[in-house]
């Protein structure tokens, strides 16, 4: 039997559907280039696979970002994957502090690209198509390398606007002993450690601008 929907949106109020675009979750990259000024990023959720035969990537930029015209220009990017301890990273990248990127950790790719030091991945790219998104462009590219070849860590993950990590049930820990022997958990965290799923939220966005994402 078809039933309708209960209610919907006015689509046309950015807030109300940023509002909605922020229930989807997502992990979180960093995309970064080097111009004549030195690296040039901004951390981007707008990151999906693509094709895996030839390997090629999305991103989408949005077309006021001061990125987008050196990376245009240069033709080249990485792409870092954020593990859950990187969510200052994503803050700080996510800003527009002209020296954002002297605050975080880099390396670089054979290729001389810059990528978080221990992102949980990283991809080389090469712009290969620009196609008009609305206030955005999407940046099709081909991956040139990607690494590393192994890694244990969790996640960043964004969603409804904020920073989380992956809840991990604890079944076979007692409470007490979680608690004591993690520090920092608040007691809601410990609370749902008793339902055998543990869950922190990595917190509120600092530095992070209201209406500038999602
Ligand atoms: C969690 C998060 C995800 C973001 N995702 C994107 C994205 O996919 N595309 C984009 O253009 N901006 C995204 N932004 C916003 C940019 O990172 C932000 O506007 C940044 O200041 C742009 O820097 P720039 O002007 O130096 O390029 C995101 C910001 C945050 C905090």
């Amino acid at each position: 039997m078809d039933i309708a929907v209960d209610s919907e949106i006015d689509h046309h109020d950015p807030v109300a559907l940023r509002e909605l675009l922020g229930r989807f979750c997502s992990g979180i990259t960093v995309v970064a280039t080097e111009g004549p000024a030195g690296v040039a990023g901004f951390a981007c959720q707008s990151f999906s696979a693509l094709s895996l035969d030839p390997p090629m990537v999305l991103i989408s930029v949005m077309r006021r970002s001061r990125t987008l015209p050196v990376l245009l220009e240069r033709g080249d990017f990485a792409v870092s994957v954020l593990g859950s301890d990187a969510a200052e990273v994503s803050a700080t990248v996510g800003g527009r502090d002209p020296d954002k990127f002297s605050r975080v950790p880099l390396a670089w790719t054979g290729r001389g690209m810059p990528v978080i030091a221990g992102s949980l991945a990283w991809f080389d790219c090469s712009v290969t198509r620009v196609v008009d998104g609305g206030d955005h462009v999407v940046i099709l590219a081909d991956v040139n390398g990607a690494g590393p070849q192994d890694s244990s860590g969790d996640p960043l993950l964004f969603f409804r606007g904020r920073y989380e990590q992956m809840a991990r049930p604890m079944p076979t820990v007692p409470t007490a002993v979680t608690h004591a022997a993690t520090p920092g958990i608040a007691s809601a965290a410990a609370a749902a450690a008793v339902d055998g799923a543990y869950r922190e939220p990595v917190g509120a966005l600092a530095g992070y601008v209201p209406g500038d994402w999602f």
